[in-house]
């Protein structure tokens, strides 16, 4: 049967595919850490909102509000990094699987642009909470809970436009069943809510891991304690869940499709099995700190392992795509590139200078925080 897939865009790839994948994977693992700081530190600051409300003790109490309020001045900056570095795998995605991506997000137009407005409302409502924290300390978990239940329905509407991508199968019918009005959710996509959850729970652990990092550079002692504690819970907790909601994802994909990580001689299994590797270990470590076993270099240890293993997963879901791609005869043959070395050149100079000037920015920051403490 004739799919309706458009031809590739006619102006080329402007660089070996080798190198935009590169680019592709590299920044797109920068916004899923940055991201999962978000949604995953939008829950944190929720439930610690809760718990500072209703707790019976006082000393809890005290401990997440001090929490909620330090997680909220991180938050707007996840904001902003999530997004800016969601622009850069933007463009390398369109670059490379424009035809796909720019079909599926006009068949769910509306959906698709819905995102800019929850954005926005999401943004705003986190600032209210931040910037008055003391001021409407009685109704702030409203601006919480709206921000958290706003990036929460832009991670789902994403996960429902990167599905319908790499389905060209159902495009047809789902143009015509809705008359292209743009008005369409990829609900009946058998991986959609697995790996939505995948997301979010790895987005909680992600939280986790950030407020143990938190509690290990802390001074005071009884909040480090405390920070320790929690974060490695909320990291161990949603980590075990995982397991359930991997093992969901990974029977939900076709078993064909699946199979490339289980390929003995292709670099996917490799990926695949050190991921897991990483994570197990990494694991180990994180609980061995947040419990007092350990010290903070295994702690510190265990951030690197899982940081590692989510950039391996990040190469895997590609690989993933470009399986599912392979089944309408796609692959990377069909793409024309015309390298721009001095394009790309440019790319990395302002890349490699505005992370610079990003940890200059945090630097001088925590400076002038810590003084004024
Ligand atoms: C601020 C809230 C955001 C959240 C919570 C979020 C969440 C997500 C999630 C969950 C995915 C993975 C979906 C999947 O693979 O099924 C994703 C992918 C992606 N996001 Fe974001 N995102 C946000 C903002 C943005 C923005 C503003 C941009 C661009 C300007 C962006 C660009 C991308 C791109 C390009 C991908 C796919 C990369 C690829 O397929 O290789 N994101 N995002």
């Amino acid at each position: 049967m004739d799919l309706p897939i458009p031809n590739p865009d006619p102006i080329p790839v402007p660089g070996e595919i080798g190198l935009i994948l590169f680019l592709l994977y590299l920044t797109f693992s920068i916004h899923v850490v940055l991201m999962n700081i978000l949604l995953g530190g939008l829950v944190l600051t929720f439930v610690s909102e809760l718990v500072s409300r209703h707790s019976g003790s006082p000393e809890c109490r005290h401990r997440h509000e001090h929490l909620a309020e330090r997680l909220s001045h991180i938050l707007p900056f996840a904001v902003s990094l999530t997004i800016t570095f969601g622009i850069a795998p933007l463009l390398f995605v369109q670059g490379i699987y424009g035809q796909f991506f720019y079909t599926s997000s006009v068949l769910m137009a509306w959906v698709w642009l819905g995102v800019l407005l929850l954005i926005l409302i999401g943004y705003y409502s986190l600032y209210l909470y931040t910037r008055g924290f003391a001021r409407f300390a009685r109704r702030r978990y409203w601006f919480i809970g709206i921000s958290l239940a706003m990036f929460l329905m832009v991670a789902f509407i994403y996960v429902n436009n990167l599905t319908l991508m790499q389905t060209p199968q159902k495009w047809l019918g789902i143009y015509t069943g809705t008359q292209g009005s743009g008005w369409h959710w990829n609900l009946d996509e058998a991986t959609l809510w697995p790996r939505y959850l995948h997301f979010a729970l790895s987005a909680v652990a992600v939280a986790g891991m950030m407020v143990l990092g938190l509690g290990l550079r802390e001074r005071d002692e009884a909040r480090a304690a405390f920070m320790c504690r929690w974060g490695g819970s909320w990291f161990l907790g949603a980590t075990a869940l995982q397991i359930g909601v991997g093992l969901w994802f990974y029977y939900a994909i076709p078993g064909h499709l699946r199979a490339i990580f289980l390929d003995q001689e292709g670099a996917a299994r490799i990926l695949f099995v050190s991921a897991h590797v990483f994570f197990t270990v990494g694991a180990l470590c994180i609980g061995l700190a947040s419990f007092g076993r350990a010290g903070a270099r295994t702690g510190w240890t265990g951030i690197g392992l899982i940081l590692a293993g989510i950039a391996e997963k990040v190469i895997n879901r590609d690989q993933l795509r470009q399986a599912y791609l392979g089944q309408v005869g796609w692959n990377f043959t069909t793409l024309q590139t015309a390298p721009q070395h001095d394009v790309i050149a440019l790319f990395f100079v302002f890349l490699v200078a505005g992370l610079g000037l990003l940890a200059w920015v945090i630097a001088r920051y925590r400076r002038e925080t810590a003084q004024a403490r």
